[in-house]
This record gives structure tokens, sequence and C-alpha cells, in this order.
């Protein structure tokens, strides 16, 4: 705490008082204002968190009018001020009816030094813990909803999305795998004045090429072989609401050409139809490669990269977000322990160092695994350092055995890898290795690697 004086502001229109006021509360920086006007600047200049407040004031001291307006006007601007209304000796429905309107305490003429003190010094001191409070609920808090953040970074990211979310801009978000890429996109639909429509997400990557045209724009009956009933597309479902577009950078060449035509024109024709349909969305799109290298090499087409990127937000990776780590990882510790039905507390303090200097090349999806995992096998009440189980580094230098050796460990631990990026998906784990299903399920029997779910 600093050892700078505490500002005090006393509205009192008697010179005498004032002076005895302003001599008595020595510990304070006193600000003496006269009348409403003189009250009103310097509660603007000097923000003082307590205010002593004559109801009495002029034009018409008789009349507590002027002071209650002043009091209102106070309130007004500054809401957290804490107002000590001072009445006259016979005006106690006056000072009742002060504090309904929000002041603070009240008190009665003949002023008596030490019982106003004591007041003074009350407020301040609530003053003290409601700040306090709030600092610590703002820093264990969700800057957005469902996002944990204390990072300068993110936080600042969050204050971008909460001024983008209203407005209808085609946002693109730019992030690593598991940066939050869903959980952004969601919270602009639910900040905007969409939030009571609908909210659909398409991942490019996850829809076979020949499916992603019907899941995006649906289709006619009779449009294909197989096509027995007129179906919506995504895109239609979206209508009043948000369409989300995950991987974008996987959208094939010819589907870019028809949603950069729906982007100008704003209408959509199902496969097979013949009407156009108005659709209004907002659209928010994501990947995790980069689009730049993509248009270079010919696979991205630049005309729908600058109609997609009205607005982009690159979202860090967790291990450029300063303190994140721990915050998140201690969030998910009680949201995992409360449903496995344990009493875990936290990290032990070599479990929490290992948190916070670790990489995690998989972001918040990795740690979010890692520490359900963790929660599942600890013993105690505290999460050590081998519930985690992040790799540490390889710092055994000695020569290994051989290549063959070599290849099996790096492949054993790339794998294992894929699988926590991929939520133990096969296709996908497949997919981040660059390898086909079948390759996978050969490797994992080579190496012994069990997977959940298969
Ligand atoms: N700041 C955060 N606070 C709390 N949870 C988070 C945060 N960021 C992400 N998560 C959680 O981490 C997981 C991964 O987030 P999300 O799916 O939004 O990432 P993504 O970038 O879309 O990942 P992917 O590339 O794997 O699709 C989700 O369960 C999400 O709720
Ligand atoms: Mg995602």
């Amino acid at each position: 705490m600093s050892d700078e004086k505490k500002t005090l502001l006393i509205v009192e229109d008697d010179p005498g008082l004032q002076k005895q006021l302003k001599w008595s509360f020595e510990a304070y920086e006193v600000i003496i204002a006269g009348d409403r006007n003189e009250a009103i600047t310097a509660l603007r200049r000097h923000s003082p968190s307590v205010v002593t407040l004559d109801l009495g004031l002029p034009p018409d001291p008789a009349n507590a009018s002027e002071g209650l307006a002043t009091l209102k006007e106070i309130l007004t601007l500054s809401p957290e001020t804490k107002v000590i209304v001072v009445t006259g000796n016979d005006d106690r429905d006056v000072a009742v009816q002060a504090v309904a309107m929000g002041a603070y305490d009240f008190y009665q003429k003949p002023v008596e030094m030490d019982t106003l003190n004591l007041i003074i010094e009350r407020a301040f001191h609530l003053d003290d813990l409601e700040k306090e409070n709030k600092r610590l609920s703002h820093k264990t808090d969700e800057p957005l909803d469902g996002m944990i953040a204390v990072s300068k970074p993110m936080l600042e990211l969050a204050r971008m999305v909460e001024k983008i979310a209203p407005s209808d801009v085609t946002t693109l978000l730019l992030g690593d795998s598991g940066t939050g890429k869903e959980l952004l996109a969601k919270a602009l639909h639910n900040l905007s004045s969409r939030n009571k429509e609908p909210f659909v997400a398409v991942n490019s990557a996850a829809i076979p090429e020949n499916l992603l045209e019907s899941e995006l724009f649906g289709y006619e009956k009779g449009a294909f072989t197989g096509a027995v009933k007129q179906t919506k597309g995504k895109i239609e479902y979206a209508d009043k609401g948000t369409f989300f577009l995950d991987e974008i950078g996987d959208l094939p060449m010819t589907l870019q050409s028809k949603l950069l035509r729906f982007l100008q024109e704003r209408k959509i024709e199902r496969i097979g139809g013949r009407s156009e349909i108005d659709v209004d969305i907002r659209i928010v799109c994501a990947t995790h490669q980069n689009l730049q290298d993509l248009i270079a090499e010919g696979r991205f087409r630049e005309d729908l990269y600058y109609r997609l990127s009205e607005m982009t937000i690159n979202i860090p990776p967790l291990r450029k977000r300063e303190g994140d780590a721990i915050v998140i990882a201690t969030a998910f510790v009680k949201r995992f322990s409360e449903q496995q039905h344990k009493k875990i507390k936290g990290f032990t303090k070599e479990a929490a160092e290992v948190i916070e200097n670790y990489q995690w090349p998989g972001n918040i999806r990795e740690l979010e695994n890692k520490v359900k995992r963790a929660v599942i096998m600890a013993d105690g009440l505290h999460i050590t350092v081998d519930d985690l189980e992040l790799n540490k580094k390889n710092e055994d230098s000695s020569l290994p055995l051989n290549l063959k050796e070599v290849r099996e460990v790096a492949e054993t631990s790339a794998i294992k890898r894929a699988l926590s990026y991929s939520n133990n998906n096969v296709s996908k784990t497949a997919k981040l290795l660059g390898v086909t299903r079948p390759t996978l399920y050969t490797l994992l029997n080579k190496y012994d690697i069990q997977v959940s779910g298969i």
C-alpha cells in the first residue's frame, strides 16, 4: 500500500466549519467545496473515495433539496463513492431519505470530530476492502465467458473480442491447435445480438471433400443418387445466427469459389436447386495454417482471404501467455476433481513449476488432457510432477544404441503427442502425423500403444 494520503472531499458551506474540519482531518488530503458546482468539479478532478456532504447547501441552506440533488449527482457520476451526509440536528427524515438514495451513512450536527472521524475511517476501510476484492476477483476471473486468462495479450484479445462481437464483420481466428479458436468463435457469437439464434460450426478438415459441399449448402431431393429428400445445408441452418467455418485452410478450391460467391451475394443455392435463398449470417472462420503460405502455393484464393479477414485475431500460443498456464491448470483441477468426486487441492510446488516452464505445444487442449489425467491418477491432495507425466526433455546424453532405437523412441513419442492433441481420435491423429489410418494402426500395434475407445 502506498504512503500517499487518501483524498477526502468535504462539501460544507460554513467557512468556520470548513476550517475546523480541514484541521481535524490532517491524516487525509482534504479538499473543500462550498457548493454543488465546486463539489462536482472536485469529484471529477480528485476522485475521492469518501465525501462528507452537508445537505444544507446554498442557495437555501434551510432546505435540503440542493444537498440531495448534489448527492444524486455524485452517485450518478461515481457510484462507488462513499458519501456521508451531514444534516441539521432535527433532519432525521432527510437523512433517511439520503441513505435510501445511496448515501453510505449520515451524521447529525453538531459535529463531534472523533465520531465523524470514526465514520470516515470506516468508510475508507470499506472502500479499501471493496477495491481489493474487485482486484482479486478480476484476477481469477474469466475476461470472457469460459476463457480463463491473466496474461496481457489475452486480456487485450478479450477486449478486442468484446469490441468486434456486436458488429457483423467477418472474423478470421488464427491460432495453433488447442489455443481456443472455437471458444473465441463462440464468445463472438454469445456477445453479439445474434446470441439467441443458432451457432453452427463446420470443420472443413473433418468432412470428406465430396460431402462438404452438401454439408455447407444443402441439396434438393434427387440432386444426386442418395439425395432422397430435400436437405438444408449448415449455412442455411445458421440463418440469423453465426456460422463458424473451422480449418478454413483445408477448404477445397471448388468450395472456396462457391463460398466467395456466397460472401459477395449472401445467397445460397442448394445442390440441384433452382432458386436462390437469402441467408443472413455472421461468419467466423479459423485455421492453424499459414494462409499466406497457402496463397503462395496456389492452394488458397487470395480474394477469399481478403473477404474472410475483415478482422483478424491472432491467438498467441500458451507458452507466450505469461501466467496463464498455471491459472488455467488450477481451474481445470477444480473442474475435474469435482467431476471425479476427488478432493484435490492443487499442485505441489514442483508440479506448478513444471507447468509454468513446459512449452505446451498442444496448448490449452494439451493442458486440459494432462490435468484431467493427473486428477485421475493423483493419490494425494496435490498433483505431483509424476502425476502430470510431462515428458521431461531427454536429458540422457548417452549415445543411443542405434538408429532403429532412435526412430522407435521418436515415433512413439510423436504418436502419443498426436493422440493427446486429437483426444485419441484415430483419424485426426493419422492426419496430424501425415499417415493413413491403416499405417497408424500398424504403428500402434508395433509399439503396443493403447488407445482408449478403440
Ligand atoms: N483460456 C481458456 N480457458 C479455459 N479453457 C480454455 C481456454 N482456451 C481453450 N480452452 C479449452 O481448451 C480446449 C481447446 O479449445 P478450442 O477447442 O477452442 O481450441 P481450438 O483452437 O479450436 O483447438 P483445435 O485446433 O484443437 O480445434 C477446449 O476444451 C476449450 O474449452
Ligand atoms: Mg477447434
